[in-house]
Parts: structure tokens; C-alpha cells; sequence
């Protein structure tokens, strides 16, 4: 990393415990994906600093005291969990404050990521002498880029990693799908389904699981309504391995074990878009291709269903499926997050300031510009989605006049969403999808699962 920044101090904040209702009554702790990435330490409340030109780095925390010891129990020294990681020099927390004034009156750059939480802000914005909201403008590209480069290929232990999240994964749908009938509660299946990342030995969920007759709310939760015959259900859902490492599948089958002849044709065609991309997936590829691929056979069925009106390619090129059916994208990078490396770039560059860069980089962290290189982790998840409100709003508009049918689309806006995701493992030849995407998906076997 220390020659891809070149100069200055590289500092990385680990995370802090964050307080649910009040400062001791804490969520479960979660540590910053990039901190645990280069400093490999799953607890809270420390910082890294790394030197670009020298490669010295020091790890800045407090050795328990006895209140500690009483109420949070044995942590070993610092110095142990440096030396455990590798790091040669440890120093109080309090010292960070000196390491980074001295540098920044030398004139040298403190690279640092894009905050997240609150503490982090509060702790960067002590440090640097910067106001919170100016944190933003001044992070660093350097930093950003080359994390970014480094996270997003991911070595061999960090992909048996992710093919045993799958497992977590594999776990709560299965779990899902046996308690799937009318009467049951969307959020009666959350809990048990929740249940099973740490029940795995793993860290909890990848983030907060989506179980909704709703499907068509792209990320809707979960709620108290029983399932009822008739509709579908979408289950959004993955876990953390306790490295971390995640999983993130969907799956959306109709509440009373089998698809009705409408579901069942907007199913297929879903189905056929998720099935065709680990297909169409060539090393090197760029991920716009793929989605754009993936857009246009969803937009052929959609013709042949008679809900477009035109070619698959027309539909695209004109909007159709971003602006209508599919307002998401096909995938995303998977890693340490589940949208992998989100916080560090993704929504924090004018891109096109940085285009040139981002494309020689070519990480997730810009979809436009990400190559899939072997090494590269990304979720594969087409869907179709009736949104009431937005048929309302571009029928409205009188966009896509002619191109959809809308006076058959009006018929659908009870209908919901589908989506079907499964992670895929870029390699030298095509790609590996995580667990072999054994959770059912196709037709027969989600009724066969659903009506054990
Ligand atoms: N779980 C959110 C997503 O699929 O991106
Ligand atoms: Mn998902
Ligand atoms: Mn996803």
C-alpha cells in the first residue's frame, strides 16, 4: 500500500463501540472493514498509522484498566495484539494527537479515508483540526485508490472465507423457505433466520435481512403482516463469517409453495437474467457490460409478456429497465462488506473528476470503470419490480410512451418484486459461483423445497 500513496502518513481509525440507547447499552461491535484489513485486530477503540515512506507502523491504543477488566473482562497488552498482527510499535491513544500534529507541521499529507460514524468523524476532526464537515472534501484519493486496488482482489484464504459464508447463507433461506406459509409473520421469520449467523460460529448478519411480501421496495423490512396466500415472498439475507467475510443471496417464491401462471412467467424471465450472467462472465469483462446484458434479456421477456412494447435493445438503450422495472444494478463488489469497499469510494467522488483514475484502478468502487478481474467477488441479482408509485410518476411524465404498456402494467401494481441473487468469484476462466448456488431457485425445485 505504502507505494501506491507514495508520501505521508497513512491513518486508519479503527471503529469505536457504538451505543444503542445509551453509552454502555451497545450494538455488537463491528469493525471497520479497512482497518481490519491491514491491521487485522477485531476489537474496539484503536487506530493505525502507517508512514508511506518509511513503512513504519504503529498501533495507537489503551491497555485495559481495572474497570475494564471488571466489566468487559481480559484483553491481552497492546504490545501482544501488535505482535500478534506484526506491528512492531505500540503507543498510548493519547499519542495519535502528537504523531499527527508533528506530521502535519512537517508539511506531510495525513491520508485518511471517508468517515462513516459519528466517533470517527468527531476523533479525524480532533486530530486534523478540520470542522466534521469539511472531512469529507478533504480525504484522500491516494488512500481511497489504493485500498480500494488492494481490497478488491481478493487472495485464496479471503475466498474460503467467502465460500463458507455462503454457508451461513445457504442456512437462513433454506430456514426461510421451510417456514414460508400463509398465517406466518414476515418478522417471525426474521428472527429465526437471524438467528443463524451466530448460531454458525460466524459474526451475526451482513446486513439487516429483507423478508417482505413487498418485494417491490427495493429494501424493504421486514414487518408484522402475516403472509398471505397468494402473494410472493422475497428474502433478502446474508451472513458474516466472525472474519468478517460475508455472503448475500435473495430469493423470492410465492407464499403458498407455487407460483401462480403470472408469477411464474415474470419469475422465468428474472431466472433467466441471473442464470445467463455467470455464462456471459469473462475475466476482464467490464461489469457495465454485463448489466447491461443482463438488462437486456430481462427486457426481452418483459417483450414477450407484453409489457414492452419493443426490442430488448431499444428498451435499454432507452432507459426502460433503470428507469421502470429495474432501478438498481445488477450487482455489487462483496467482501469484508457486503457492499464491498462502499464506504471507502463509491458515493464519496465526482467521478468524473477522477475517471482516468478510477478506470486504471477499475474497482467497484465505480461501477462505470470496474473490470472483473479474477480475484473480484460481485453479486449477481436481477430483478423485476412493479412499483406503483414510479408506474404512476413516468406513465405521468409520459416517458416510455410506446415503448411500455401501461395499460397492462396497471394490472401488475399488486403483483410485487422479484429478485434472485447469488455471489460470484471471478477466476482465470469464467467465474465460481459461492456454494455452487445450491439454495433452490429454479421453478420445480423451489415448489419441491416449499412443499416439504
Ligand atoms: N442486500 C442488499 C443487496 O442485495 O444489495
Ligand atoms: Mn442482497
Ligand atoms: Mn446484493
Amino acid at each position: 500500500m505504502c507505494d501506491k500513496v507514495g508520501k505521508g502518513l497513512i491513518l486508519l481509525a479503527g471503529n469505536e463501540p457504538s451505543p444503542m440507547s445509551y453509552a454502555d447499552n451497545t450494538f455488537d461491535f463491528r469493525q471497520d472493514s479497512t482497518f481490519l484489513y491491514y491491521f487485522g485486530l477485531d476489537l474496539p477503540s484503536l487506530a493505525g498509522v502507517i508512514d508511506a515512506e518509511s513503512g513504519r507502523s504503529v498501533l495507537f491504543g489503551n491497555d485495559a484498566g481495572i474497570d475494564d477488566l471488571i466489566w468487559t473482562g481480559p484483553v491481552p497488552a497492546l504490545r501482544e495484539l501488535a505482535a500478534e498482527v506484526g506491528v512492531g510499535e505500540t503507543r498510548p491513544f493519547a499519542e495519535l494527537a502528537d504523531e499527527i500534529s508533528a506530521a502535519a507541521a512537517s508539511g506531510r499529507t495525513v491520508h485518511y479515508l471517508p468517515p462513516y460514524r459519528a466517533e470517527t468523524s468527531l476523533l479525524l476532526s480532533r486530530l486534523l483540526g478540520r470542522p466534521a464537515e469539511s472531512l469529507f472534501e478533504g480525504k484522500s484519493a491516494d488512500l481511497i485508490f489504493a485500498v480500494a486496488e488492494m481490497r478488491e482482489k481478493k487472495e485464496e484464504c479471503e475466498l474460503d472465507e467467502l465460500r463458507k459464508a455462503y454457508e451461513i447463507g445457504f442456512e437462513m433461506h433454506t430456514a426461510a423457505m421451510k417456514m414460508c406459509r400463509a398465517g406466518v409473520r414476515e418478522n417471525e421469520i426474521t428472527g429465526v433466520i437471524n438467528a443463524i449467523p451466530k448460531r454458525m460460529g460466524g459474526w451475526g448478519l451482513s446486513f439487516p435481512s429483507i423478508v417482505t411480501q413487498h418485494g417491490e421496495t427495493l429494501h424493504n423490512s421486514p414487518t408484522t403482516e402475516p403472509l398471505r396466500d397468494g402473494r410472493l415472498l422475497l428474502v433478502d439475507a446474508g451472513g458474516e463469517r466472525a472474519s468478517h467475510y460475508c455472503s448475500d443471496h435473495t430469493r423470492t417464491y410465492p407464499v403458498n409453495g407455487r407460483f401462480t401462471e403470472r408469477q411464474r412467467e415474470i419469475y422465468e424471465i428474472v431466472l433467466k437474467a441471473h442464470d445467463a450472467v455467470p455464462q456471459l462472465l469473462r475475466p476482464g469483462m467490464m461489469y457495465s457490460d454485463l448489466h447491461r446484458a443482463a438488462c437486456v434479456i430481462l427486457a426481452e421477456g418483459l417483450h414477450d409478456a407484453g409489457l414492452i412494447l419493443c426490442g430488448g435493445e431499444e428498451a435499454v438503450e432507452a432507459g426502460v429497465m433503470s428507469g421502470l422495472f429495474m432501478p438498481h444494478g445488477l450487482g455489487h463488489g462483496i467482501g469484508l462488506d457486503v457492499h464491498d469497499c462502499q464506504a471507502v469510494g463509491e458515493r464519496s467522488f465526482d467521478f468524473g473528476e477522477y475517471l482516468e483514475r478510477a478506470a486504471a484502478t477499475a474497482t467497484c468502487i465505480h461501477r462505470a470503470t470496474w473490470r472483473l478481474n479474477p480475484g473480484t467477488v460481485l453479486s449477481d441479482e436481477p430483478g423485476i419490480y412493479f412499483i406503483p408509485a414510479l408506474i404512476d410518476k413516468v406513465r405521468g411524465e409520459g416517458r416510455f410512451k410506446g415503448l411500455v404498456d401501461f395499460a397492462k402494467l396497471e394490472g401488475y401494481k399488486d403483483f410485487g418484486g422479484i429478485r434472485i441473487e447469488d455471489d460470484l468469484i471471478v477466476t482465470e476462466t469464467g467465474c465460481e459461483i459461492t456454494g455452487g448456488g445450491t439454495i433452490p431457485s429454479k421453478v420445480a425445485d423451489l415448489e419441491a423445497f416449499l412443499a416439504r
